[in-house]
């Protein structure tokens, strides 16, 4: 659905986007991550054809992103980091705006109206002022205004920067019910366990390098070499460590709080062979999972170091 090859980006002697390469599939949600002046919205408005590349190519649906622009605009939803909102404008006229601006036909545009507000939960604000709205509401409607011409892609900036905990969460609802249309998402963020939730995908940007981009859970798996085991067991942690500490491609055994941590190295790994240990030495387990990728851990040991 997105491909992106080489992109780059200089403003004069400043490197904003580096050479950055990626490819992403229908439905995915790639979480675009990065701390302030990374690059993240130079890559996404060079996207959106709103930025000419200095040199690189990218295409959306097929399209070439900086030869046929047209096309791909009718493709994605673009939503600012910062957008203007126009006073003196009702709720569903700055809506009807976007969706004539669109060309869709008159006749068309009451129901789609009445469908993103009804997606944004802004039913109730439809013949409010847009300045009444808070800040939370405004963000929704930005949102409702990108998807009068039901994109396949979305193009998201920081769409839930600035907001207080309540608005954030429903921002992340939103952003789940699209997923669950099949759109495919790029959404960017400075901060991380806010895209944890509902991306499949992540990239880590940093100075305009692209440190790491792929499956969360793959990256997971490079960055610790392997998969970690948390488990519970009732009676003595220590004398249960000991006993996985003894297993073939067990890398480490240790106590962390409650529960003891395995991390193992090998990629056939069969965790069968832990539970099975435990329990011929008579372990009662209580719990057993492999532990969930973490952004956070991710992020501290892709960027250690790098960030000034
Ligand atoms: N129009 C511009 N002219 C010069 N430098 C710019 C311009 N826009 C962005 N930059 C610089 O490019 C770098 C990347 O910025 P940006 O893409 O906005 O990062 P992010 O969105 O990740 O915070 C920053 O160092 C920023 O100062
Ligand atoms: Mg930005």
């Amino acid at each position: 659905m997105i491909r992106i090859e080489c992109l780059h980006k200089e403003y004069r002697n400043l490197v904003a986007v580096k050479n950055l390469s990626l490819e992403l599939e229908e439905g995915d949600i790639f979480g675009f991550i990065g701390p302030n002046g990374a690059g993240k919205t130079t890559t996404i408005k060079m996207l959106a054809t709103l930025l000419k590349p200095t040199s690189g190519s990218a295409w959306i649906g097929g399209h070439h992103v900086f030869e046929q622009p047209e096309k791909v605009r009718g493709l994605i939803g673009y939503m600012p980091d910062f957008f203007g909102v126009y006073d003196d404008i009702k709720v569903w006229e700055y809506l009807d705006f976007f969706a004539s601006a669109y060309r869709i036909p008159r006749d068309q545009r009451p129901g789609i109206i009445d469908d993103v507000l009804e997606l944004t939960d802004l039913t109730v604000k439809k013949e409010s002022y847009v300045e009444e709205l808070s800040r939370g509401m405004k963000q929704r409607l930005c949102l409702a205004k990108t998807l009068v011409h039901d994109p396949k892609v979305l193009l998201l900036d920081e769409p839930a920067s600035g907001l207080d905990p309540r608005a954030r969460i429903e921002i992340k609802e939103l952003l789940k019910e699209l997923r669950s249309m099949g759109k495919t998402i790029i959404i960017s963020s400075h901060i991380l366990p806010e895209l944890a939730d509902f991306c499949n995908k992540i990239g880590i940007i940093e100075q305009g390098n692209l440190v790491v981009a792929g499956d969360v859970n793959d990256i997971m798996k490079q960055l610790t070499g392997g998969r970690v085991y948390e488990i519970k067991v009732a009676g003595e942690s220590d004398r249960a460590v000991e006993l996985l500490s003894a297993l073939p491609d067990v890398r480490s055994a240790r106590i962390s709080g409650e529960t003891i941590q395995v991390e193992v190295g090998a990629e056939d790994f069969d965790s069968h062979r832990i539970l099975q240990t435990l329990m011929e030495n008579r372990f009662r387990v209580t719990s057993f999972t492999e532990q969930e990728a973490d952004l956070e851990d991710i992020f501290m040991k892709v960027t250690k170091g790098m960030v000034s």
